[in-house]
């Protein structure tokens, strides 16, 4: 969980560096999980920026969650391959009936899903991880019960 002491080390860590910004935000989300909206205010004060300009750069990039992670990740391939075999209205009907969107968690903390591009199994599209496992040639069905069997 977030702890501000730790991050004020990490931010301090990172200040020789020019453009401090995205490597100091990868490794507060190396080290929480997730870059949250208490971040933005200290490394502004430590950065000597606004607070809107680094809210400004935590959005902008996809990379950063906003909050903690659920239990399982789901991370859906959106890339060429698995598009061509029906990846995004997979996605879409998935996050429509989970009700998150792309790097949202589920109400109970139990999934998050997050887009990858390319898993280099394109030969078995649409393709997925769950919770770092490889999941392929995908369908609605086959989707929802490796999620319902990783959630128990
Ligand atoms: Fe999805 Fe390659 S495009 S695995």
């Amino acid at each position: 969980s977030w702890n501000a002491d730790r991050a004020q080390e990490i931010v301090n860590e990172h200040l020789g560096l020019e453009g401090p910004m995205l490597p100091i935000l990868h490794a507060l989300q190396e080290e929480f999980g997730y870059v949250g909206a208490e971040a933005a205010p200290l490394i502004a004060h430590t950065l000597n920026l606004s607070r809107a300009e680094v809210y400004g750069v935590i959005t902008f990039y996809h990379d950063f969650r906003h909050e903690p992670a659920g239990r399982h990740i789901l991370k859906l391939c959106r890339g060429e391959a698995c598009q061509s075999m029906g990846s995004e209205e997979l996605a879409r009907d998935l996050l429509a009936k989970l009700g998150i969107d792309w790097h949202g968690r589920t109400q109970d903390g139990e999934l998050t899903v997050e887009p990858v591009y390319c898993l280099g199994l394109c030969a078995s599209s649409p393709a997925a991880l769950l919770d770092g496992e490889p999941i392929a040639r995908l369908d609605a069905a086959t989707l929802g019960e490796a999620i319902d069997e990783a959630r128990g």
